[in-house]
């Protein structure tokens, strides 16, 4: 790989904004630009930040074996990046000191001798299971402490690495353009999409190592970016034409557009978020696509007002996020220290109990989340709640959840390795 100063710089910076604002990879790239403004370098430098982001650990690890892990973030950032680089063998030691301008100093580029290398992977191996699989492979430790708790050492070991592969897909907006014109517009802007074997909307462009959200296909509101896991759990309320449909935490509004898509904008959503923000940017996405029969509503969701009224409820909760890794490397830098996912939990039961509350006799209950934690999943149906009985018939993929819950023959989970998706929890409930 051909290293410029500023690819480098800019691969950097995109890697100190994620850990200092937390955000995604995607407005940290757009962020860092605002900054550096060296835009011919952005594909290279958010090719690069996603290599580091995926060896971040390794390189922290041996910062810390040497006393060094307090440098400033800008230097530990840098030296991140040189790391990886050097480690997956697209780099030289050479290249990153013609390269390192004020970033890193001598001190640190001395670590990058051969015997230090072997050291850090000596390091590594000679650590507890849960630990030495975190830093492998850059995951926060209690989210492999999940696995490990639940699936065993050989099944997370294989969601960790189909964690490391970055799977995108673009839903094509079928009210707006039909699949065949929108395949065109991809491969004109020189990409390789695959139509999606489950979902003919739906097309794979894994190969693009670049923001998708640029795309003119994108912009004209044609398709939108969207994880065959969400499609799967809105496939999962069944959603018919006449169906008055709730859909609580509906912002951005993807799944919301979905659900109208697949019925070719007949019928009415009602849609409520707490977030004034969002519940804007839902507006302008909803316009874009060209999406109609929706009522927004800026509320909570935990408190109820429409007592047995819909057909259907989709809650997809605020989470961890900690399923969509794969979607957003960023979240591996991000979700290091554990959130706190008890304050998730609670929001989620109370939205979970209102959402039931709302539901119509017969009516069904769609509540997902995109994480691996229990909490956030099994454990919300740990006793049996009033008026609803399990019912995983309408959802078509996904594994059983984890053992040790009662709830688990009767609720699902998507898997990176299992079902090429993010991760996400879905339960889907029938009001008696
Ligand atoms: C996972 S996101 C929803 C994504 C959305 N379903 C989609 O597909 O575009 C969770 C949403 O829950 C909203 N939220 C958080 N607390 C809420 C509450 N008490 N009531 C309603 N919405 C809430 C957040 O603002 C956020 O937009």
């Amino acid at each position: 790989m051909e290293l410029s100063p500023f690819s480098f710089r800019l691969s950097s910076l995109i890697l100190e904004i994620i850990e200092r604002k937390k955000v995604s990879l995607d407005i940290a790239l757009k962020e860092a630009l605002k900054k550096l403004r060296t835009y011919e370098e952005a594909p290279k430098a958010y090719r690069i930040a996603i290599i580091a982001l995926k060896r971040f650990a390794e390189a922290d690890l041996l910062l810390k074996s040497k006393g060094m892990l307090g440098i400033p973030l800008r230097r530990k950032c840098a030296f991140r990046v040189a790391y990886s680089l050097v480690k997956e063998g697209l780099v030289e030691v050479k290249d990153i000191r013609g390269v390192r301008g004020g970033l890193l100093s001598n001190r640190l580029l001395r670590l990058f001798t051969k015997g230090e290398l072997e050291n850090v992977e000596n390091l590594i191996n000679s650590l507890p299971i849960a630990e030495r699989l975190s830093i492998k492979f850059s995951t926060p430790k209690w989210i492999v402490e999940t696995f490990l708790r639940f699936l065993g050492e050989r099944e997370t070991t294989e969601i960790l690495k189909a964690n490391l592969i970055r799977r995108r897909w673009i839903r094509v907006n079928t009210i707006k353009i039909n699949i065949k014109d929108a395949l065109k517009s991809l491969v004109e802007r020189g990409l390789r999409p695959k139509i999606d074997k489950d979902y003919r909307f739906l097309i794979e462009v894994s190969d693009a190592s670049i923001p998708l959200d640029n795309l003119p296909l994108i912009k004209r509101g044609h398709a939108i970016l969207q994880d065959k896991g969400s499609v799967i759990v809105v496939e999962s309320l069944g959603v018919k034409r006449e169906d008055l449909i709730l859909d609580v935490a509906a912002a951005p509004g993807i799944k919301t557009s979905l659900i109208q898509q697949v019925r070719n904008n007949e019928g009415n959503v009602i849609a409520v978020d707490i977030s004034k923000k969002r519940v804007l940017a839902m507006k302008v996405l909803l316009k874009k696509l060209g999406v109609r029969g929706i009522s927004i509503i800026l509320g909570d969701a935990t408190r109820g007002f429409f007592r047995g009224k819909f057909d259907k409820v989709l809650i997809d909760a605020p989470c961890t996020n900690s399923g969509a890794m794969r979607q957003d490397p960023a979240l591996r830098l991000i979700l290091w220290n554990k959130p706190g996912i008890e304050r998730y939990h609670k929001l989620q039961h109370l939205m979970l109990i209102n959402g039931i509350d709302m539901l119509k006799k017969g009516g069904v209950l769609v509540f997902s989340t995109c994480s691996f934690s229990e909490r956030e999943g099994e454990a919300h149906f740990e006793q049996k709640m009033n008026d609803i009985t399990l019912d995983p018939s309408g959802i078509k993929f996904g594994a059983r959840g984890y053992k040790e819950f009662s709830s688990s023959e009767y609720v699902r989970r998507l898997f990176p390795h299992l079902h090429g998706t993010i991760g996400f929890f879905i339960a889907r409930a029938i009001k008696e």
